[in-house]
C-alpha cells in the first residue's frame, strides 16, 4: 500500500516539490516514497500515484510523458493526480491579463486529462538557478524575453503545496 509520487526534474525544484508531497502524505499516516520516474521498474507494486514533472518550452520532460504514456492502463486504475513545475517569478498574471498558473499548463495537459481521469491537478511556481543552467537553457535566458520570463529565484509555494498534499491524503481511499 505505498504511493508513488514520481516526477522528473531537471535541475531540483520538481524533486524538491516531489519530496515534500511525499513527506505530508507519510506525515498524514500514508505510506508514500518520491522517485524519479525514470526509476520505478515495478509499477504495479504502487496502490496510488501522484505524477509531476517540470515544464520546459510548454512541454513536461520527456522521461515523465513517456511514464505516463507507457503506463496509460495502470494510471487509469488506480487514484491518480498530476502536477507541473514552472512558471517563475512573483506576478500571477501574465501581460495580457491572464492567470500564469493557468499558461503555464504543459501541453500533455488535455491529453492525459482525457485519457485518465485524473483526480487533480496542480501546476506549482517553480524555481530556477542561473549558475546551475547547462548552455542550451543558459542561452535560452540570454534573449530577453527568455530572462523577463525566468526570472531567478525559488518561486515555490510551500502552503500551496503543502495544501494539495492535504487534499490527496484525504482523497486517498483507506486501502491506498
Ligand atoms: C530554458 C527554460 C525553459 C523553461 N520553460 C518553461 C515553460 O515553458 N513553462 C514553465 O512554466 N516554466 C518553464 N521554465 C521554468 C522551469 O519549469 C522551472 O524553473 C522549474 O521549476 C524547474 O524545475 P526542475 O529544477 O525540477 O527542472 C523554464 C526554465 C528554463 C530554464
Amino acid at each position: 500500500m505505498v504511493v508513488l509520487v514520481g516526477y522528473s526534474s531537471k535541475y531540483g525544484a520538481t524533486e524538491g516539490i516531489a519530496e515534500r508531497i511525499a513527506r505530508k502524505l507519510r506525515e498524514a499516516g500514508r505510506d508514500a516514497e518520491a522517485k524519479p520516474v525514470s526509476v520505478v521498474e515495478t509499477p504495479d507494486r504502487y496502490t496510488a500515484f501522484v505524477i509531476g514533472s517540470a515544464a520546459y518550452m510548454g512541454s513536461w520532460r520527456k522521461d515523465a510523458v513517456e511514464f505516463v504514456r507507457g503506463n496509460l492502463e495502470l494510471l487509469t486504475s488506480r487514484p491518480l493526480w498530476l502536477f507541473s513545475s514552472g512558471p517563475l517569478g512573483t506576478a500571477t498574471r501574465n501581460a495580457e491579463g491572464r492567470e500564469l498558473i493557468l499558461e503555464a499548463e504543459p501541453k500533455q495537459f488535455d491529453e492525459f486529462v482525457a485519457a485518465l481521469e485524473p483526480q487533480g491537478t496542480k501546476v506549482f511556481f517553480g524555481a530556477l538557478n542561473p549558475e546551475a543552467l547547462r548552455r542550451r537553457d543558459r542561452l535560452v535566458r540570454m534573449i530577453p524575453a527568455g530572462r523577463e520570463l525566468l526570472p531567478e529565484g525559488d518561486f515555490r509555494d510551500w502552503v500551496a503545496i503543502d495544501a494539495w498534499a492535504a487534499t490527496i491524503a484525504a482523497e486517498l481511499p483507506a486501502s491506498a
